[in-house]
């Protein structure tokens, strides 16, 4: 398989093309590497890590040190994908400068290809400015898990003409700042057709239709790893969970009936040398 690092370029000219992008999460260095190995265009560093890895209730407390960590190590796994760190709440609300620092740690110490920041108009002067410092900037609009609480909760974006409105001008307004490219997170099939066939720049769609020029899923939804909830967008690919809890009592029972470690795991010593011990 060609190993070559997917580059801007190449993701702006399959849209162009009519070509699906693919992209999937991965948080860490066993993940991100079966993701690179299976030719996914882009990896997404989310901060859906807080709830999947971490265990948090929300993206929400994820800070900048555990999104730069888990980058870090999904960097050292990847030869080709192109990787996009997701930047946590808080990081890129305070200030433009502070907004600029914090993008450049994922690039500068983790290794990331972009950064991925959620939020509409209101969010294009952030992304402007990034970019200007030379971080490509991929957007989020939709629903944007870090406001969830602004939104009134998980809900589908643009149910209505109006709010459909709202994320149609934040698409154009986010593509006119500058993003390269633009995840639409809960949004009606028919907006998010729109909104693809609107913008020179590509859509990933996550709960948003086929229509989109790609697809994100998060990893542990796709491989059944993450159980506390389903969202309707989440189709499961293969369910690991009762597979790994089978080989764990599996080998609680083995080490409890002395089963394991069988002698092709044991080392051995010559009995002469034994006996000298
Ligand atoms: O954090 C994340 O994984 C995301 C995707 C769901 C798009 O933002």
């Amino acid at each position: 398989m060609d190993r070559r690092k997917v580059t801007l370029a190449e993701l702006q000219q399959k849209k162009d093309r009519g070509e699906k992008i693919t992209m999937m999460t991965a948080y860490d260095y066993p993940s991100a590497g079966l993701v690179d190995e299976a030719g996914i265009d882009t990896i997404l560093v989310g901060d859906s890590l807080g709830m999947v890895m971490l265990g948090y209730d929300s993206t929400v407390p994820v800070t900048m040190d555990e999104m730069i960590h888990h980058c870090k190590a999904v960097r050292r796994a990847v030869r080709s994908s192109f990787i996009i760190g997701d930047m946590p709440f808080l990081s890129y609300q305070a200030g433009l400068d502070r907004a600029i620092e914090n993008a450049g740690r994922f690039i500068k110490e983790a290794g990331c290809d972009a950064v991925k920041l959620e939020g509409g108009s209101e969010m294009a002067p952030v992304v402007k400015a990034i970019v200007r410092a030379g971080i490509p900037v991929c957007a989020h609009i939709g629903l944007t898990p870090q406001t969830a609480t602004m939104l009134s909760g998980f809900k589908v974006q643009g149910k209505d003409a109006e709010s459909a409105r709202v994320q149609v001008r934040s698409a154009k307004d986010l593509e006119e700042a500058g993003a390269f490219m633009i995840v639409m997170e809960c949004i009606p099939d028919l907006v998010a057709a729109r909104i693809t066939r609107e913008l020179r720049i590509p859509t990933i769609g996550i709960g948003a239709g086929r229509d989109c020029d790609g697809q994100v899923l998060v990893y542990h939804d796709l491989v059944g790893l993450f159980a506390r909830f389903t969202p309707k967008f989440v189709k499961q690919y293969v369910n690991l969970s009762p597979l790994i809890k089978e080989a764990l009592a599996q080998y609680k029972s083995d080490v409890e009936k002395s089963k394991f470690p069988g002698p092709e795991h044991t080392f051995s010593m010559a009995p002469e040398e034994a006996e000298k011990i």
